[in-house]
């Protein structure tokens, strides 16, 4: 092109990249890879290649990982991990300080090397992913620093089996490995198979910072590697980003197994549109959300509202911005939207549009490159919420459009989804914007911007876009244990006997659903005796229908969700109080359950609770992060919604009240079920209840077998977590029901807890009724 044409076309020239500085670096490897083990390079073998998507050439031979590699893998991750963990937060600081360091020296080998093995443009590599990686290693040395004084209680979990996908290699990499690593813990990575070149290359910087041997491990394969990891009985973590589907056949396969899990899964976010919006940043906000890496985003815009008055005149600045965007050869600076990964998800992706009869279809007039897995920019406009399209991830460059009229209608289409990852809105009302952030079910949400991140705000989702953050100081909670090692819980069998009522009057107790004491559903009841034989009443045993009802007047109970901390502070207050007044009774209530003598100090300890979480109501507040953008990211923390719990059996007034206290503290709306063994302090607590003012259906109470209720109220999808306290093995059972709609579980896994002691209270209580939120707001015009 001369620059004559090029002054009449005003059209960019091609501008290249060029790749031979990464070509040298494969050639010098042996193009072909083996795994890193144990700090060396097993044999290669040339099991599958590396393609680079945008033309289809091979770039390099990769071994598939057999199990005793996987098994080797482990044992060197074990093997080092005391001695990491032991190195102190100092000592594993200076090392990730190097990755840190080393990343940026050799960035522009990693931002070509991601191009060449990904197909997403240079600019996007070299401009976002490659700077975020860097970034992530210096947060996070800055984290193992200051592990000890702040985090005095935690320590490492172990070894970390973590399994990432293709959009972001070496990103998902590093938001994985460094957060690890900075707590103690070393770890067995599966990068993705389509795109493993920047994870080995990763691995050549570990042995040039001297990084001790074993630490990190990379492995390489396909999903049936992954599964190897997920089902290694000697990981105690498994951290996964990918699809909804494998997430969820990956919370079944470690269910019981005492392993932690956070997943970080698809999304179908909402980009919402208000009339007052600045249009035009709006549309180039719209590029960002779902043509940034071709739309193999798991936060893509991918779904917009647009507000009717101004649908048609968004449409057409859009198509006209769609027709501008440029494709092609992603090593050319100039591009802005490069090759899909894979021939398998450009097919995927043209199927899913192929099959889509609704709506009006708008493809960019680009010109495809003749080779290369390239799909054109698509607007599908006039969907109907339902349309598949509308609720299913497509993972390309297809953004899916329909309108609505109020803001009130706006948050209801944005929520109408199973996921929950990230919402964005643009409006120029801060009124509406702050309004409307909170009401949507998102673990992340920008104003006026999209697609920010930063290692200081934490990134994940709700429902089944998974759980768990990675980012800021709540993602180092999924890398850390409290210290300490936990005791077995025994189990706790009620009293049998054949005398008679201590009491004649009859004391058969009633569920306690909705604010009302309701009959079982069933009509079935079960006695209930004391130590020394005697009967000290009855309760209902709760069936499937009478776990549904609680659960709808839980649903029913949302109001509570928006109360503000203070008026819940107050009703603990006055359940503390009106608790106080009955203590002596209580007390004889718990000694003749237990057959103990514990009765006054549960009592004792259940008002201090009480008082404890009115206390953090109203101050277990949110932060907000510094972000490198002029603006604030507000991680807000929220109720996580419905909570199940099968309370503690050993302590009958003391274990309600320590799962429902920090739950309804936090504006969580509850289902208890009793103490199996001893239910009847908790039958008697129903009464305290009805004069503290506590809202029906805030808490719902339940008595009957821990066995039979486990699997209907961890299997309801209308519930988003479920605890257990039980002495029952119910954790198993829980965490594989759970799959379902993949709610939050906490459970005990046979550990023993001391309900009497500060054990039994604390932050993994509020940590555990709260989702954290981080709403972006840039400042500035
Ligand atoms: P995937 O979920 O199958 O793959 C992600 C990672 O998991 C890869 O490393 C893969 O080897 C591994 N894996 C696969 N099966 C496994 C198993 N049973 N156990 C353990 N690990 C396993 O995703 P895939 O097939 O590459 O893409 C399919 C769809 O998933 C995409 O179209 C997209 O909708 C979604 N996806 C979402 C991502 C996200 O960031 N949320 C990332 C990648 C894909």
């Amino acid at each position: 092109m001369t620059v004559k044409e090029i002054f009449e076309t005003m059209d960019y020239g091609p501008a290249p990249e060029s790749a031979a500085d990464a070509f040298a670096w494969i050639v010098d490897q042996g193009a072909a890879f083996g795994h890193f083990l144990d700090g060396t390079w097993t044999k290669p073998r040339k099991d599958f290649q590396s393609k680079n998507p945008a033309n289809g050439e091979t770039l390099a031979d990769l071994t598939q990982a057999s199990q005793e590699d996987i098994d080797a893998a482990v044992k060197a991750a074990r093997k080092a991990q005391p001695k990491w963990e032991g190195l102190g937060g100092h000592g594993r600081a200076k090392y990730l300080y190097a990755l840190a360091r080393l990343l940026q020296k050799h960035s522009r080998l990693f931002a070509v090397l991601e191009t060449l093995d990904n197909g997403k443009p240079i600019r996007e590599s070299r401009d976002i992913d490659i700077p975020q990686v860097q970034r992530h290693f210096y947060y996070h040395a800055g984290m193992a620093q200051l592990m000890e004084s702040e985090l005095p209680n935690a320590q490492a979990l172990g070894v970390c089996g973590q399994i990432i996908p293709w959009n972001f290699p070496l990103l998902m990499l590093a938001w994985k490995v460094a957060p690890a690593l900075a707590m103690g813990n070393t770890v067995v990575l599966k990068p993705a198979e389509y795109t493993s070149l920047t994870a080995l290359a990763f691995a050549d910087i570990c042995q040039q910072a001297g990084l001790p041997a074993g630490v990190v491990n990379i492995v390489t394969g396909d999903g049936t590697v992954g599964e190897m990891i997920t089902t290694h009985e000697d990981i105690d973590k498994i951290a996964f980003t990918g699809s909804t589907e494998v997430g969820k056949r990956i919370r079944e396969t470690t269910a019981g197994t005492g392993k932690s899990l956070t997943l970080e899964l698809g999304g179908k976010s909402a980009y919402i549109v208000f009339d007052d919006a600045d249009i035009d940043s709006a549309i180039e906000g719209l590029v960002d959300a779902i043509w940034f890496n071709q739309g193999q985003v798991c936060c893509a815009g991918s779904r917009l509202l647009v507000q009717e008055g101004i649908a048609e005149r968004f449409h057409s600045k859009l198509k006209a911005r769609m027709a501008t965007l440029r494709m092609g050869n992603p090593l050319d600076k100039c591009i802005d939207v490069g090759a899909v990964v894979d021939p398998t998800q450009l097919q995927s992706i043209t199927d899913m549009v192929d099959g889509n009869t609704d709506g009006v279809l708008y493809q960019a007039p680009v010109t495809l490159p003749v080779e290369g897995c390239f799909y054109a920019p698509t607007l599908i406009t006039g969907l109907a919420p339902s349309s598949k399209l509308m609720q299913e991830e497509i993972f390309g460059p297809v953004l899916v459009s329909t309108t609505f009229r109020t803001p009130t209608e706006a948050v209801a289409l944005a929520n109408n989804t199973r996921y929950g990852l990230a919402a964005t809105l643009w409006t120029e009302n801060v009124n509406l914007a702050l309004d409307i952030a909170p009401k949507l079910v998102a673990g992340v949400v920008w104003v006026n911007a999209t697609n920010l991140f930063d290692a200081a705000a934490g990134f994940g989702g709700r429902r089944e876009s998974g759980y768990g953050r990675e980012g800021g100081w709540e993602g180092l909670c999924a890398y850390t244990k409290p210290k300490g090692t936990a005791k077995a819980l025994k189990p706790v069998e009620a009293f049998s006997g054949d005398k008679g009522p201590v009491d004649p009057l009859d004391r058969t107790a009633k569920l306690y659903i909705g604010g009302k004491q309701a009959r079982p559903d069933g009509g079935y009841s079960q006695n209930i005796y004391g130590k020394n034989g005697a009967l000290l009443g009855q309760v209902p045993i709760a069936n499937r229908k009478d776990l549904r009802n609680a659960v709808e007047a839980a649903q029913g109970a949302k109001g509570w969700s928006g109360t503000t901390g203070h008026l819940r502070a107050q009703i603990l207050y006055y359940i503390a109080e009106n608790l106080s007044a009955r203590k002596e009774e209580f007390a004889t209530r718990v000694n003749l359950l237990t057959g103990g003598k514990t009765g006054a100090a549960e009592v004792e300890t259940s008002i201090r609770r009480l008082f404890t979480y009115a206390a953090w109501a109203d101050k277990y507040d949110g932060q907000a992060h510094g972000v490198p953008i002029r603006g604030v990211a507000l991680a807000m923390k929220e109720p996580v919604g419905v909570i199940g719990a099968f309370c503690a059996d050993d302590a009958p007034l003391l274990g309600l009240i320590s799962a429902m206290a920090p739950a309804i503290a936090m504006g969580n709306r509850t289902v208890l079920v009793t103490s199996e063994a001893y239910p009847l302090a908790a039958t008697d607590f129903y009464q305290v209840l009805e004069t503290s003012d506590v809202p029906a259906g805030v808490v719902n109470i339940l008595t009957g077998s821990h066995a039979e209720l486990a699997t209907p109220l961890a299997g309801h999808l209308d519930v988003d977590a479920v605890w257990s306290f039980s002495s029952s093995p119910l954790s198993q059972e829980i965490e594989a029901a759970s799959a379902g709609n993949l709610k939050r579980t906490w459970v005990n896994n046979g550990c023993a807890r001391d309900w009497l002691s500060a054990e039994g209270e604390g932050h993994s209580f509020l940590e555990a009724s709260t989702e954290v939120k981080n709403i972006w707001v840039p400042y500035g015009e």
